[in-house]
């Protein structure tokens, strides 16, 4: 499949921004004001357009292995701290498996808390670093310095130079903090604090479609679906059931490779909008209120935003997004009604509420196979869900006794 990755990664960064933002204050646009100092510092050490793709990728994700961390760990995302790198370690494993361009070093996001002063999470040695992890990591640090909490003031912009250069030598790299001084000026300080900083990583990375191997496909799916689930872990099993599901009900009916696997990335984005809404609401174990519900609701609009500008996303975009539509027009976020829901849409309609009545909630066990078709074919008789399909997913999944 082709499509512009990088512009997905960008939009992703916003959701990953947003649960540091739920729960250690970081600030919005944080990974995008990262990726663009970390570009100009890569830029003056003279990178190559593939080294500073990488880098600029890495420094979007620098942070994805925080739920995921937090399952293993709870508390951490609370505390805000991680002294054992394990958000380093997970995010890490979750990079490898995207195709990068220059990929000549690993372990950058591994050890992007490193100190210069040996005292990170992994006490490594100034030469034992990669440049970009360095780089990743002043970069981090500065943009921090100025919007953890609400201080964002342009004065407080200007205040990065002389925390970088305190810092150089005991938490940042000197050869990072050096390049981070000749990169970053009152201009580059006043952009950052004025401008759409989006456009600005465009304007040194333009969209640019990359043409992504089935195999890839899978595997940025399943990391993003495993990001998404990880919040909370009510939805530990969510998008990645889904997917699963989805390429079996394909098989059944005969599709071909390059669609069911597109299939199993809408299963894995569907609910990729969830990562906007808080655990407060996700996790509530009582009956949500008619404001949280609206709330709730608006995770499918925002999975629908976060796709609809990525070049070569549409199609996946319409399966994904449209998953709590009902073919009586009763659903949301548009109130869609059969004929403009074709196959796959009301396919990962079904699929979402499957699976959904399958697993364990904050209010109820999971049901039974059984239980849950009938439920579901109550909601086809009533007009919400595509009769024929359920049937589809009764015979395919009661074979498998899951
Ligand atoms: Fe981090
Ligand atoms: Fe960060
Ligand atoms: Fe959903
Ligand atoms: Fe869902």
């Amino acid at each position: 499949m082709e499509f512009d990755l990088f512009g997905l990664i960008i939009s992703f960064s916003d959701a990953l921004d947003n649960i540091e933002n739920e729960f250690v204050g970081i600030r919005k646009d944080h990974a995008k004001r990262v990726c663009w100092l970390s570009l100009l510092m890569g830029k003056k050490a003279s990178f190559t357009r593939e080294q500073l793709y990488d880098l600029a990728f890495l420094a979007l994700m620098h942070d994805n292995g925080l739920t995921m961390a937090n399952n293993e760990e709870p508390d951490l995302l609370k505390h805000g701290l991680d002294p054992k790198g394990i958000h380093c370690r997970i995010g890490e494993e979750n990079v490898q498996k995207f195709p990068l361009m220059a990929k000549e070093e690993d372990g950058i996001l591994l050890y992007h808390h490193e100190r210069a002063d040996g005292l990170g999470p992994f006490k490594k040695k100034e030469n034992e670093i990669p440049l970009m992890a360095k780089i990743i990591h002043v970069a981090d640090f500065a943009d921090n310095s100025v919007s953890l909490g609400k201080n964002s003031s342009k004065a407080n912009y200007l205040s990065m130079l002389p925390y970088v250069n305190k810092e150089a030598g005991r938490n940042f790299s000197p050869e990072a903090a050096e390049l981070f001084r000749k990169a970053i000026g009152l201009k580059e300080l006043f952009y950052l604090s004025n401008k759409d900083i989006h456009q600005e990583i465009r304007k040194i990375m333009p969209q640019e479609s990359v043409d992504i191997s089935n195999k890839e496909l899978k595997d940025i799916a399943t990391v993003f679906g495993n990001i998404v689930d990880s919040k909370s872990p009510f939805t530990k099993t969510h998008s990645a059931g889904i997917a699963d599901k989805a390429v079996k009900m394909g098989q059944y009916y005969g599709w071909d490779l390059d669609t069911r696997y597109a299939l199993f990335f809408a299963g894995s984005l569907h609910d990729i909008g969830k990562m906007l809404i808080p655990n407060s609401i996700l996790e509530k174990p009582g009956k949500l209120t008619s404001e949280e519900y609206e709330r709730m609701k608006l995770h499918v609009y925002y999975t629908f935003q976060m796709l609809k500008d990525v070049e070569g996303l549409q199609t996946i975009n319409s399966w994904a997004s449209n998953h709590h539509e009902r073919l009586d027009g009763s659903g949301y976020p548009w109130g869609k009604t059969a004929e403009q829901l074709g196959t796959m849409e009301r396919l990962l309609a079904c699929m979402d509420v499957y699976q959904a009545l399958r697993e364990d909630r904050p209010y109820r066990k999971g049901l039974s196979h059984q239980t849950s078709i009938s439920l579901m074919e109550d909601m086809a008789e009533n007009g919400k869900l595509d009769r024929d399909i359920i049937a589809d997913i009764n015979k395919v999944f009661a074979i498998e006794k899951i």
